[in-house]
């Protein structure tokens, strides 16, 4: 293996999941695939924007022609339907998927929580390989086994935990990935780094004026010129995928350690599944940074979390284009989306509400009325 390529080895309720960093990572798939060849579900835009690549990884698994193995499908939060996932199911029938097969899933979040789920739910479960392409699903989604669908206007309310094998992350496919997805996955990369990476944080302020540079404006819809080179992104995404590993490793099914890793996302879902129908919907990282600056203030107010600590997360959130807040539901439709949250336990929402940076209490209560004060 290169000696550029960082390996975080992971062990997911019994099941070895293993996080691979680096340029040729797409090409350690073999090594995950007990009976090849697998299939693949792959994010149309992925497959046309690097379709060398992914051609040269398919190829590395013996047995049938890949592009005959290949569903490709339309990326983005649509793809996290039941309809979608009965397609799937649909076509895993037709190529007579078995227990022992494989199904490989490449692209952002939404594809990658919708192929897992797929894989953990046809025959009770057949192995999962993922290939992230996003900068969000690389430190995030990819990692820890959580998969899911949307329905009933809710946001993952349908899922499963189901372990990759391997997840495969090269940051090459990032040189394509448009400004709006990069601000996306900062605000997981920002969120991680508060949790459990004080230094990485430290380093994400001391590069803000190259963040904002290439972040805070330009166009939404179009990737960001020489990104890959201007700032340490091999080095960040290894560092902050490390946190989330060594959380999901000591915490699979989500206790209180993994909880913390739903900071600003109790109120980033409901904000999320609330503006899907609207005019301009918000990407997942636009609500979990909205989400955590919400719950940065109430902590703040409350004496919980050092103002000046609130005020910089907010101003990195910021830096980075990102919004931190919105127009708010009302009060009714607010605790309505509130209860219908998946994180629900009985009558109880617990918050995760930050005290510093390095810091959070995973148990907190908030009423519905606060979040409206510092929503809009
Ligand atoms: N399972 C988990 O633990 C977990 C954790 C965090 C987030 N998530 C989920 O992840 C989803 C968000 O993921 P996302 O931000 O990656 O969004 P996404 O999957 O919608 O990808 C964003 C857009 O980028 C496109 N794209 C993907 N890779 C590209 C590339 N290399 N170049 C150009 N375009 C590319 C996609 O087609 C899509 O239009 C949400 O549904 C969220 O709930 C899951
Ligand atoms: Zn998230």
């Amino acid at each position: 293996m290169p000696s550029d390529t960082l390996t975080i080895p992971m062990n997911l309720g019994g099941t070895d999941s293993t996080f691979v960093l680096g340029p040729t990572a797409g090409l350690e798939l073999p090594v995950h695939v007990p009976a090849p060849p697998p299939l693949w579900l792959v994010d149309r835009t992925v497959a046309d924007l690097h379709a060398p690549w992914l051609d040269e990884i398919r190829a590395c698994c013996p047995g049938a022609d890949a592009s005959d193995r290949t569903l490709v499908i339309e990326g983005g939060e649509g793809a996290k339907s039941p309809g979608q996932l009965v397609e799937i199911w649909d076509w895993l029938a037709g190529h007579a998927l078995t227990r022992e097969g494989t199904l490989v899933g490449v692209g952002g979040g939404t594809v990658l929580d919708l192929a897992g789920f797929a894989a953990a739910t046809w025959r009770r479960g057949v192995h999962y390989v993922a290939i992230p392409t996003t900068l969000l699903a690389m430190v995030d989604a990819a990692i820890g086994g959580k998969t899911a669908i949307n329905t009933a206007g809710l946001k993952n309310p349908v899922g499963s935990f189901h372990p990759a094998r391997a997840i495969l992350a090269d940051a090459g496919f990032l040189t394509t990935l448009p400004r709006r997805w990069w601000r996306d996955g900062m605000a997981e990369l920002i969120k991680t780094a508060i949790i459990g990476e004080p230094h990485l944080y430290a380093d994400l302020w001391s590069h803000r004026g190259e963040l904002a540079d290439l972040l805070a404006s330009g166009p939404d819809h179009e990737p960001v010129p020489h990104i890959l080179g201007r700032l340490p992104w091999r080095d960040w995404i290894g560092r902050a995928a490390r946190v989330k590993a060594d959380i999901v490793n000591q915490d699979f099914l989500e206790g209180d350690l993994r909880r913390a890793l739903n900071l600003g996302h109790t109120l980033g879902h409901v904000l999320e599944a609330w503006s899907a129908t609207g005019d301009r919907p918000l990407g997942h990282g636009e609500a979990v940074s909205i989400g955590m600056a919400v719950v940065f203030r109430i902590s703040a107010e409350r004496g919980r979390c050092p103002l000046p600590v609130a005020l910089q997360v907010i101003e990195l959130l910021e830096t980075c284009g990102l919004p931190v807040r919105c127009a708010a539901p009302s009060l009714d439709e607010l605790e309505r989306l509130l209860a219908g949250d998946k994180k629900t336990t009985v009558d109880t929402l617990r918050w995760v509400l930050p005290e510093r940076v390095g810091a959070v209490d995973v148990n907190a209560t908030v009423a519905a009325g606060e979040l409206l004060k510092w929503l809009d």
